[in-house]
């Protein structure tokens, strides 16, 4: 446990060194990012370097529970195999003392620069800075003497201080910038924009974008980028107010889509939407790597939750989504998982033309932890088809779509530890629209030790956490009217 000794990297290295072997595995992902021993949240410094994606992570390895925050490191070749790093950020500056929050990363004449915030609290009140950190081999990090780069003078009266952090850094012809959160004086999330030559001298731009009084009391985590066409920010609001079928969680994420105006530094939205419709799903950052591909992490997790595995004493908390492919189309931002996932998979049964009614049908101990399956069912004479996934007894997690509403529901009610959180109801099911393609619904289910997540036609996703008791591994299919299922396949996801 934590005593007044100094948060240095050497310690925190070697505490998980120590202890990383006393984590209990009875819930660990087996192919996502999660670390080694402690507490995990937000991706950081997702980025393509050097022929290998980095993933940093908010990180607090001492605890199962959120502390002063370091960066967690690990890399992959092909976004599936992840090689453990050393912790690359520690709060032991003045400016970062209490922790470094979260940022990105970007290249410059081939050395890795990290932005992140410096967090600080004196007599309770929060000061927060952007500060840089660089290497030369994108393991070992050296913060710049000049750090904080950002601070209260160049924010002016444009947000506040206390609410001012997770940078993302990218640049536009030639020009360097970096997003960032904060908030009006009337608690309204906004995104201001600063500029710099070289990384080191910024400039305050413009106010990217700023809320209204429904879209949350705080912004976090932005990210910024073109695609297909479209300029598109993505954030994550606190308390955003639920509207219909989104935003259901206490935090959310929230995609806007438009036009940005490079003169005034303004993003003209036309579309907004919530990212994902699972419950655990938080602060998303995106990378382009060398094949011009978008893809972007989340934290599969969600604030103010019951965490399970810190109240068994297992010695560790969080894990990130399987990194995902990013498209426009309709105005929407969809997702789709990497196409690396695929050459992972070991086929295991496949069935064709399965005619499914209101008799059950039952496949007995089908479902794994890493089971991988693909359905594409023929609605066209049904008007409800569900699945009873992982089912032990009446435990199981719930999918179901109806036809007239054009509805997909996904619950996880009643199914293992009760995951109790800050929202006024429960959210234990989660309900959205999706329109079926030539009367057909192609799902996609990537199930992990204790995760799911769920693509919907390949237009939405669903991403949640769960925690049996016991182990369910039936699966059973239903439908009121007639279900004809054109293909099932079912596969191990190898890691
Ligand atoms: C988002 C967040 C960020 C902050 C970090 C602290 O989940 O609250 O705004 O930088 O987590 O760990």
């Amino acid at each position: 446990m934590l005593t007044e000794e100094k948060l240095t990297l050497e310690r925190a290295n070697h505490y998980i060194q120590e202890n990383k072997g006393n984590v209990n595995p009875l819930y660990r992902p087996t192919y996502h990012v999660s670390a080694p021993v402690g507490w995990l949240n937000d991706p950081n410094g997702f980025v393509y370097y050097q022929g290998e994606y980095h993933l940093f992570y908010q990180f607090y390895p001492y605890n199962s529970q959120w502390g002063p925050m370091h960066w967690g490191h690990a890399k992959s070749k092909d976004l599936i195999h992840w090689e453990e790093l050393p912790v690359a950020l520690a709060p032991d500056e003045w400016y970062d003392k209490d922790g470094c929050f979260s940022g990105s990363a970007i290249e410059k004449d081939g050395r890795l620069y990290l932005m992140y915030t410096g967090h600080v609290v004196e007599n309770d009140v929060v000061t927060q800075t952007q500060c840089i950190a660089v290497s030369d081999d994108g393991i070992n990090f050296e913060k710049l003497a000049s750090n904080p780069v950002i601070g209260a003078e160049l924010l002016g009266d444009e947000g506040s201080i206390h609410d001012f952090r997770d940078p993302k850094v990218f640049q536009h012809e030639g020009t360097y910038y970096s997003v960032v959160a904060t908030k009006t004086h009337d608690h309204r999330g906004k995104i201001v924009l600063f500029s710099s030559e070289d990384l080191n001298e910024w400039t305050f731009f413009s106010v990217l974008l700023e809320g209204t009084k429904e879209q949350g009391i705080m912004w976090e985590c932005p990210d910024f980028f073109t695609l297909d066409g479209k300029d598109v920010l993505i954030m994550s609001p606190i308390q955003i107010k639920r509207q219909g079928h989104e935003y259901h969680n206490i935090s959310s994420t929230m995609a806007c889509i438009g036009q940005m105006d490079w003169e005034t530094g303004k993003l003209t939205v036309e579309n907004f939407h919530e990212m994902d419709f699972g419950m655990d799903y938080y602060a998303p950052q995106s990378l382009l790597d060398d094949k011009n591909r978008r893809i972007v992490i989340a934290w599969m997790q969600m604030w103010d939750r019951t965490f399970p595995t810190h109240d068994l004493g297992h010695q560790w908390a969080g894990s990130m989504t399987l990194p995902r492919e990013l498209r426009v189309r309709n105005n929407r931002l969809i997702q789709r998982p990497v196409s690396e996932v695929y050459s992972q998979l070991e086929y295991e049964h496949g069935i064709e033309n399965l005619e499914v009614g209101s008799q059950p049908v039952i496949f007995h101990h089908l479902i794994k932890d890493n089971t991988y399956m693909q359905i594409v069912a023929d609605l066209s004479e049904a008007s409800q088809f569900s699945i009873q996934f992982a089912k032990q007894a009446e435990q199981y997690l719930r999918l179901n779509y109806e036809t007239e509403s054009s509805t997909f529901t996904f619950s996880r009610k009643n199914f293992g530890y009760e995951l109790k959180g800050a929202e006024k109801q429960p959210v234990d099911t989660r309900q959205f629209p999706v329109e079926l393609v030539n009367q057909q619904l192609i799902l996609e289910i990537f199930r992990d030790t204790n995760s799911i997540e769920i693509f919907v036609n390949g237009l939405e996703v669903i991403s949640a956490t769960f925690y049996e008791i016991e182990k369910g591994s039936d699966l059973v299919f239903h439908s009121e009217g007639k279900t004809m299922i054109g293909s099932f396949e079912t596969a191990i996801i190898k890691a």
